[in-house]
Formats: structure tokens, sequence, C-alpha cells
């Protein structure tokens, strides 16, 4: 697909990830259409996008909330027939065991995570499958393929949003519609900057850029694969969990519980 005036729409648009996506895709001539909570951060998005000259809209939707996404999607397709890329990437976490996380902590990452991307993939997928063509491109994490202590909760909401598209890309064979997930390690975004991250290293050394991964998701835009994990190197430390779990389990487990018991 060539993304010149194509109709691209990112959630999380106002940091990170999703405006950096919204940039790249910007650069390439798309019309971009930001969705998040926070109007002035997404009006600071829109400004810094003026420079590529073109047409940008700001929604404001919390996207756990299905009638909110029912608003924005019809707010949006009467701009637009339809939308040719659609980027589920709003997402957070919190970091807790799940002794001390509340039942709420955990409903919530899942009502975003993975919920808001059902929403929305419901409310954008008929126009896609009318005009026969699009791409879902779903923002999971390498915690979609490694259940880690400290994030479990978040891992679940990841893992979920690997099935479910794995399911949904086999139901839309032969549509002209593709779905891609991308699988990024630690990225240096405000993630982190939730509280209950605060006893954490900030980042590490091999953490990515959010350029990196809106650039692999561009690509993902345009891929027949189902996952593409960034960097491509990690896919092997993947395919040794699946293939060794009893050898590589351990292994990340004691490394993460570890981290996870400094913090308090
Ligand atoms: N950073 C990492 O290490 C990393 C690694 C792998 C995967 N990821 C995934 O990448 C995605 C983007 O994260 P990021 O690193 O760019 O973090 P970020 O800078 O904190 O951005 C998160 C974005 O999601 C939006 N958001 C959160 N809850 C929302 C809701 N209920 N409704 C609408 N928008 C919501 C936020 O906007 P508002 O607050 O304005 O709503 C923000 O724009 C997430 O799905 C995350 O799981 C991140």
């Amino acid at each position: 697909m060539d993304f010149k005036n194509k109709v691209v729409l990112i959630t999380g648009a106002s940091s990170g990830i999703g405006k950096q996506t919204a940039i790249e895709f910007a650069k390439k001539g798309s019309q971009v259409i930001l969705v998040a909570r926070r109007m002035p951060k997404l009006e600071q998005v829109e400004k810094e996008l003026e420079k590529f000259n073109v047409p940008v809209m700001i929604q404001q939707c919390d996207v756990s909330d299905k009638l909110q996404v029912q608003t924005m999607s019809q707010a949006v397709l009467e701009k637009f027939d339809s939308v040719d890329v659609l980027v589920n990437n709003a997402g957070f976490a919190i970091y807790g065991t799940v002794s001390d996380l509340t039942v709420e902590d955990i409903e919530s990452q899942m009502a975003t995570n993975y919920f808001g991307m059902i929403y929305c993939t419901k409310n954008f997928l008929p126009s896609m499958i009318k005009k026969k063509s699009g791409h879902v491109v779903n923002v999971a994490s390498v915690a979609a393929s490694f259940g880690l202590p400290g994030i479990a909760p978040y891992c679940a909401s990841k893992f979920a949003m690997l099935g479910f598209s794995e399911g949904l890309k086999h139901e839309l064979k032969g549509t002209g519609i593709g779905i891609t997930v991308v699988s990024p390690i630690m990225v240096r975004t405000d993630f982190f900057d939730h509280p209950s991250f605060k006893k954490m290293p900030k980042y590490s050394p091999t953490s990515l850029s959010a350029t990196t991964v809106a650039k692999a998701i561009l690509k993902a835009a345009n891929s027949p694969r189902l996952e593409i994990i960034v960097p491509s190197v990690v896919r092997g430390a993947v395919w040794m969990k699946n293939t060794f779990p009893y050898v590589i389990n351990p292994v990340v487990g004691y490394v993460f519980k570890k981290q996870l018991d400094s913090k308090d």
C-alpha cells in the first residue's frame, strides 16, 4: 500500500509510539486521525504535524469505553468512508504482583489494552470489509509471548491481543484486509511514568526508540505476516521459549522475579 492520501487512525496518539507513528505516516502523506484521552496533548501533536501539510483530525476518546469508541467512530466515518489503516496502540501497564494489585487494576489493563482494541476493530472493520481493503495493526509487546512476574495482567492483555489477531487473520483470508501484530521489547516512552514503575530502573540499555517501533508499524501495515517482533533478533528468543520452555522459562522467571523483589 502506498500511504499517500490513505486514512490512518492511531489510538494512543498523544504520546510515545502512537505519536511517532502519526509523524511517520504524515511524512508519507497520509491523512491521520489521532485518538487519545488528553486533548491538550493531541492538540500539541496536531500542531507538530502542521509542517507535513496533511489533513489531521483529533478525537478525544477513552478506548476502554465502548460508547465513546462508537461516538468517535461515527464522527470519523462521517468524514471518511473508511480507514485504510487502523493502529490499535493505546495501552498501559501497572507494575506489581497479582497479590498487591486490585481487581480494578487488572480489569483496567484488560479494558484498555484488549477491549479497547476490540471496540475499535469492531467499529472500523465493517467499512474495510465493504471496501475490500485495509490493514489493522495491533501493538502488543514481547509480553504477548512471555508471562512475566510483575506484569502478569499486562501480559494477559497482550497474549489475548495476539490470540484474537491470529483468529481474526484466518477469518479475513480472501477479504483484502490484513492484520499484523507489532511486538516490541522495551521502548523509551512515557509508559514507565506510571507511579507503579517508580522503583524500577527506567530503561534497559537495549531499549528501543519510539521511531524504531513506528517504522515497524508502517512496515506492518503492508505485511502479510501475523506478528513482527522488534527487534527481529528477539524472534529467536520467542522460538527458544516455545521450543524449550523448561530451559528458558526458569531463566526469564528468575531475572524478572529478582527485579520485582528489589522493588520493595
Ligand atoms: N514502552 C514500552 O516499553 C512498550 C513495549 C512494548 C509495547 N508497548 C505498547 O505500546 C503501546 C504504546 O505505549 P507507549 O510506550 O507509547 O506509552 P505512552 O507514551 O504512555 O503512550 C500510551 C498512549 O496510550 C494512550 N492511552 C492510554 N490509555 C488510553 C485509553 N483508555 N484510551 C485512549 N488512549 C489511551 C495514552 O494517551 P492518553 O493518556 O492521552 O489517553 C498515550 O497516548 C502500548 O499499547 C504499550 O503496551 C510499549
